[in-house]
This record gives structure tokens, sequence and C-alpha cells, in this order.
């Protein structure tokens, strides 16, 4: 009996030679346990050494291997074909990014966007290393655990639509993982976040969509902790509006 096959339908692309994007087709073995990144893997492999793409680790950590997967941004490490139920799957580049080549974005602006949250912890004194570590209880940590699971695969960027539209928007994971470091008992920086994460290309800036949290391989739910900035933020407002001494 003939070996069953399975065809991959891949976008090509060098910027600066080619005129747009085409899609060129593999045809492959099909393995049940075989993911779309193994079928790249073959592809380049025995079939075509210059297709690029990115990966790493291979067991959804590294997050570099997102792609378009029929459509949706997954990674491709944890994407397995026996849940294609077609004889064809088409595998892009991340939407919303700018490619380099074939299936390999530009993250730059993506971790331009992580940088500028400030992302570590921040005092306003540091206490002498003699008086030991500053603690936390098991609730203190609950408060922000979850957001600490990003992996920066980007796949929330690929999936939000007011980012394709606003490029400017600081984006999902970068607005979770400031919302990370606010809600860590440690830290005193969150009044130096709040132009980045309220101002004009912060958390007003999405509609509420959620596609974030739906593609998220992480569980992070990036939407609750730009909605929960936002209430944040207008409980802060009315304070100083209403109680201008309680800033103080
Ligand atoms: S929030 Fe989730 S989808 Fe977004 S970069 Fe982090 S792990 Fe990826
Ligand atoms: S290869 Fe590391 S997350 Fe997929």
């Amino acid at each position: 009996m003939a070996e069953p096959t399975i065809t991959l339908n891949v976008t090509r692309y060098r910027p600066g030679q080619d005129q747009a994007p085409t899609s060129q087709r593999y045809t492959i073995p099909y393995k049940n346990d075989w993911v779309v990144l193994d079928a790249l893997n073959y592809i380049k492999d025995q079939l075509d050494g210059t297709l690029s793409y990115r990966w790493s680790c291979r067991m959804g950590v590294c997050g570099s291997c997102g792609m378009m997967v029929n459509g949706v941004p997954k990674l491709t490490c944890a994407a397995f074909l026996r849940d294609y139920q077609q004889q064809e799957i088409r595998v892009e580049p991340l939407t919303n990014f700018p490619v380099i080549r074939d299936l390999v974005i530009d993250m730059s602006d993506f971790m331009d966007k992580l940088k500028s949250v400030k992302p570590w912890i921040i005092r306003k004194t540091e206490k002498p290393l003699s008086e030991g570590e500053y603690l936390q209880s098991p609730a203190e940590l609950e408060a922000y655990q979850q957001f600490t699971q990003c992996i920066n695969c980007m796949l929330c960027y690929a999936a939000c639509p007011v980012y394709g539209l606003e490029p400017d928007f600081i984006g999902p994971a970068a607005i979770a993982l400031g919302y990370r470091y606010n809600m860590d008992s440690r830290d005193e920086g969150k009044d130096l976040r709040k132009d980045i994460l309220t101002g004009h290309d912060g958390v007003w800036q999405c509609t509420f969509v959620g596609e974030c949290t739906e593609v998220c391989p992480k569980h992070v739910d990036p939407a609750a902790a730009i909605q929960r900035t936002k209430v944040d933020a207008a409980k802060d407002w009315f304070t100083s509006y209403l109680l201008p001494w309680g800033q103080k």
C-alpha cells in the first residue's frame, strides 16, 4: 500500500528580490505523530534547503516557531498534522509583521515594545543585602503569576486586528508584561510605566476583540491584563480628580 502523504502550501518570499510573496507546494510523507514543524524540517532536509523559518526548542518553550497555519497563529511545534483533516495545509508567516524571508518575520518592533514597558523590578529605594530578600506570600505571587508564562511568541500580535491597523499600539504581550510587574508586590515602578501603558498607544487602543487570549498557547490572558489596566487607570484618574490629595 502506498505511504500516506500530505501537502504543505508554504509562502516563499525574498523581499528585495521577489515582486510579491508566492506559495510553493511540497508533498511529504504523512506521520500521525508529526507536527507542522516536523513537516517543514522534512522539506528543508529532503526537498528544498532554501526554505527559511525559525525554530529552536521544539517543545513550546522558546516561542520562535510561530506561523499562520491555515490562517490561524500557531506554534508549529505544537500543531499536529493529524488535527488538520485535509490533504493540504497552508503555512504562512505571522501576519502583521514585515517578512525578512519566507516564514521569518522581523520581530524588532515587538522587542522594542517589550522593552518600553520597563519589564524589570523597579525600587524607589533598594534595601541593603544584609536585610535579606524581598519576601512574597503565595497570594502576592498568584496576583501576577500567569503573566510570567509568556514565551514572546507574538501569536497574540498576529491575531490582534488593532495591531494590524495601528502598528504603534504597544500590543497584548507588552501590556501583559507591564501589568505583570505592576502587580508584583516587590515593584514600585507603576508610575514609570503609566505613560506607556495608558498613553496614546496603550490600553485604550484595545477594542476588546479578545483574540489575543484565544490564540495564546500559554494561557496568559493578555486581554484580562489590558482590561484590568484600563480599570486601574480609570480608578487612578477618579482618585486624582476627586481627591487630588489622595495621590500625594
Ligand atoms: S501573551 Fe501568549 S500569545 Fe502573546 S507573546 Fe506571550 S505567550 Fe505568545
Ligand atoms: S520551537 Fe520553541 S516554541 Fe516551537
